[in-house]
């Protein structure tokens, strides 16, 4: 598939299956912006390859989501969106079940997604631009 110039965003791809996708989407000629929390992590990521760059962006915090869009705007847009980043808490029921840590998988794993794609797709958030 000739990718070539395709601009495409990895959310989590600073390391495993996103980071996969993120090299395979670089290697196919696209520009890939890999995001996460971790700054350090990115930035060892996209030093993989000359056409993959970084940015911090959590994607429960929508301030950073908002500014990721405009920073992709500004630079030309976005192609393709991979909502992949997402966290999986383990837990022993039979030890307690922190409320606070399944509220947040939520945030991460439901709304993330949600919220990227909000703030991504035109028809959806032409208020915010
Ligand atoms: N591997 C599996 O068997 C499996 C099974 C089912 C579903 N999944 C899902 O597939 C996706 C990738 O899995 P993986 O195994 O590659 O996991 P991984 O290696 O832990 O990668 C997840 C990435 O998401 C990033 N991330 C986590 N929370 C984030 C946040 N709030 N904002 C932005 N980035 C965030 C992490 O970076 P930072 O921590 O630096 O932010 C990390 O780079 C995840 O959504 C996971 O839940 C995986």
């Amino acid at each position: 598939m000739n990718l070539n110039g395709k601009r495409v965003v990895v959310t989590g791809g600073g390391s495993g299956i996103g980071l996969a996708m993120a090299l395979a989407f670089a290697n196919e000629g696209a520009v890939v912006v890999i995001t996460g929390r971790n700054q350090t992590k990115l930035a060892a990521a996209a030093a993989k390859r000359p056409n993959i760059s970084s940015q911090v962006c959590d994607v429960a915090d929508e301030a950073a989501v908002v500014a990721l869009r405009d920073a992709m705007d500004a630079d030309g847009g976005t192609d393709v969106l991979i909502n992949n980043a997402g966290i999986m808490h383990s837990f022993d029921v039979t030890q307690g079940f922190p409320l606070e840590k399944q509220l947040q998988e939520i945030d991460i794993d439901v709304s993330g997604p949600v919220r990227l794609v909000h703030h991504f797709c035109r028809e959806c958030s032409n208020a915010s631009r």
